[in-house]
């Protein structure tokens, strides 16, 4: 099928990165948030964001206008079925992206296929609560979506060769790289990297070392370009938290058990550089 035509449920962080990139290389993308709130922040960002790519040359001024020209915030959901695919980038909670995948099942065509950009719920899961499993499948994006060139294209057990074919040229498309993985909690990036940065607050807490010098050996020693304390207070440790909780309930492995001291931090407020204070003072 001729993809034209994008849906976005979600315009946060994630979701306007994605609206972004679509939008630069030539698709019409609907972006759907439940606020027009949250739709005005979207689009500031994206503005912002391609200013940026603009002071570096990569695109010129006509196609900064051209690409938020076709971005069309919404909030009203039913808009969506004119869409030929749509990714959901909703909020990491089970019960919203159930409520969506319910929704967009029935209002989407039956040939349409449904993403999410989900950083650790299961695919299989959201295709169970679909008429369209074959059409259920994950496209992990990278935080910050514009510069990140990774797309992980995550097969639930029911997702189609049809439609894995499909979102991975859709990924090349978009100037990334899809790599192929199956589901299974925290996919590859998070069951890899999660259990580093879970390690390195373990390092802390046992005063092994302070954040700072944890860091300094990754990024001096390992050639990391932040290291994992830095990298988890971007990300957000509450995130960091939910991330582990999947990995240890769903793989039952005692060596993905978070570390105290993150829960410890999480429970104070301490939820890295978007409040504030995590492993460092912002
Ligand atoms: N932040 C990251 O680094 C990162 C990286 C990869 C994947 N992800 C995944 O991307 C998804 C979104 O994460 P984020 O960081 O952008 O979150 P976010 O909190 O920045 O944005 C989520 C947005 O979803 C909106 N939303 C909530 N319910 C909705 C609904 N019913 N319909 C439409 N919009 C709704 C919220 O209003 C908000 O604007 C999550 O599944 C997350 O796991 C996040």
């Amino acid at each position: 099928m001729d993809i034209q035509r994008i849906g976005v449920v979600g315009a946060g962080t994630m979701g306007n990165g994605i609206a972004h990139v679509f939008g630069r290389c030539g698709y019409n993308v609907v972006l759907c948030d439940v606020e027009q709130k949250f739709l005005d922040r979207a689009l500031a960002t994206i503005s912002k964001n391609l200013d940026r790519e603009l002071a570096k040359g990569k695109i010129t001024a006509e196609d900064k206008t051209a690409a938020l020209g076709r971005i069309q915030p919404i909030t009203d959901r039913g808009r969506l079925a004119e869409c030929d695919f749509v990714i959901e980038a909703a909020t990491e909670k089970f019960e919203i992206k159930t409520e969506i995948f319910r929704e967009l099942d029935r209002l989407l065509r039956p040939e349409i296929i449904l993403a999410s950009n989900t950083s650790s719920i299961s695919i299989t899961k959201l295709a169970a609560l679909t008429q369209r499993p074959d059409k259920i499948i994950g496209m992990h994006f990278f935080n910050p979506v514009p510069v990140m060139k990774l797309v992980e294209v995550i097969r639930g057990l029911a997702t189609s060769q049809e439609t894995f074919t499909t979102v991975r040229d859709l990924a090349g498309k978009l100037e990334k790289t899809p790599v192929e993985v199956n589901d299974a909690p925290g996919f590859v990036s998070n069951r890899v990297l999660m259990p580093l940065l879970n390690e390195a607050m373990y390092a802390v807490m046992e005063g092994v070392a302070k954040p700072e010098a944890v860091d300094e050996v990754f990024r001096l020693g390992m050639a990391h370009p932040m290291g994992p304390l830095t990298l988890a207070d971007f990300i957000g440790l509450d995130v960091c938290l939910d991330i582990m909780r999947v990995m240890h309930s769903g793989l039952g492995d005692p060596k993905y058990r978070p570390c105290p001291l993150l829960i410890k931090m999480v429970d104070a407020g301490w939820l890295g550089r978007k409040s504030g204070r995590g492993f460092y003072k912002y």
